[in-house]
């Protein structure tokens, strides 16, 4: 099956065949009984399968995991609380106090934070490379040793849109012997295919494209199955961010329109970004597959589509950047992205306030910088709103 049949038909689609219902059941139940005291043991002992607990494992969890893992390419998956959940609990299965992380810079706010402020706080240490030179500067700065156990990258990242180069990231890795986890919120496996480039574990917030409706928090890691048994079965049970039933049922609906909801934010945003490049009161527009992005060829040679992101600098910096978004009509000010709405941000104000205003400088990240998560609207009506928007500020 091509991916769009998959994504409808695949694993985890198929008849309940117990009802023959055609959509999955929301198992809501925190708790299965046993059908006696030596089967309940023998669940617990592994020796037979079955459910006990949702916080070990569930039903309609089950369904999602096994879908994301066929659409990324994985063995298995783990699905979690949030795509923070996934980001922490994978770290926590992976590495030991003492050990190390190398990490691509720049990264989302939430996971900057929790890099730079509790991860180090359980004594592994967090190293730091520029994503657009990932590999160039890990050589360089000599940051891998023997206790590093995990490289953890975001590609394309948030929210400079900046690419690390997969291919030669893995390279590096597996002649090291490290695993390399990366962040695929923004392009999803509909453009992007980590684990057939050699990456060992793609992480996911469902909250975003998958979803689609910004109306559940989640988050799935995709691995082999060794990987998973200890993210999910070592790990994510102890921690015990994991996801609601009723959010699994959400993102397997998501799922099902994916594609056509990531062709129409592609093809959006790669509009905006052509209008916005040539508009005489932008600065700089970031976005992979302008032939402007620094890594436009990179970006080229591992996803096939841009996706919906786009961000950019505004003459005038923050100041005109923020009386923009306050002109804006029909593009909702807000965080997240992945919806169907289009949304647009501040990340040094907003989703990026956990970086100062010195490591916003280090990591390069603008401080007049504006983020669109662009929307499957008409991309005219969006077009039109920033023109208003842009007449209104400058008039
Ligand atoms: C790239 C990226 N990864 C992870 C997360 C965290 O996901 P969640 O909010 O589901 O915890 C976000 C949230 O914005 C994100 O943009």
């Amino acid at each position: 099956m091509r991916i769009n049949t998959t994504i409808v038909h695949g694993k985890g689609m198929t008849i309940d065949p117990v009802s023959r219902a055609i959509a999955p059941p929301i198992h809501m139940a925190a708790v299965f009984s046993f059908k006696s005291a030596e089967h309940g043991a023998k669940l617990f002992t592994g020796e037979e399968e079955g459910y006990i607990y949702t916080r070990l494992s569930n039903p309609t969890l089950k369904i999602l995991e096994e879908k994301m893992a066929l659409l990324e390419g994985g063995e298995a998956g783990a699905a979690f609380a949030s795509g923070m959940a996934a980001i922490s609990t994978t770290i926590l299965a992976l590495c030991n106090s003492g050990d190390n992380i190398i990490a691509s810079a720049p990264i989302y706010g939430g996971t900057f934070a929790l890099l730079s402020k509790l991860i180090p706080k359980w004594g592994i240490d967090v190293r730091w490379a520029k994503a657009s030179e990932f590999v160039r500067e890990i050589e360089v700065k000599h940051l891998i040793d023997e206790k590093t156990k995990l490289i953890l990258t975001e590609t394309p990242a948030n929210p400079t849109l900046d690419i690390v180069d997969l291919e030669e990231t893995t390279k590096l890795a597996s002649k090291n012997n490290i695993p390399v986890a990366v962040d695929q919120t923004f392009a999803t496996f509909y453009f992007q295919k980590p684990i057939e480039l050699g990456v060992d574990i793609s992480i996911y917030s469902t909250t975003k494209f998958i979803g689609g409706h910004s109306d559940a928090i989640g988050g799935v890691v995709v691995s082999s199955k060794e990987l998973i048994e200890k993210i999910k079965d070592e790990t994510l049970v102890d921690l015990g961010g994991v996801m609601s039933p009723f959010n699994a049922f959400l993102f397997l609906r998501g799922l099902e329109t994916l594609a056509v909801r990531m062709e129409r934010h592609n093809s959006n945003a790669k509009k905006i970004a052509q209008y916005l490049e040539e508009h005489p009161k932008i600065e700089k527009v970031y976005y992979p597959y302008l032939e402007s992005h620094p890594q436009y060829k990179v970006a080229k040679k591992q996803m096939s589509g841009g996706s919906g992101l786009v961000a950019f600098i505004i003459k005038g910096g923050r100041e005109k950047g923020k009386e923009f978004l306050n002109n804006l009509k029909l593009m909702v000010v807000a965080v997240s992205l992945g919806a169907v709405s289009t949304l647009i941000e501040h990340p040094a104000s907003m989703t990026h306030s956990t970086y100062s205003p010195e490591e916003l400088e280090k990591t390069g990240i603008p401080e007049g910088l504006i983020r669109i998560s662009v929307g499957i609207e008409d991309v005219e009506d969006l077009i039109e709103d920033m023109d208003q928007a842009l007449n209104k500020t400058f008039s």
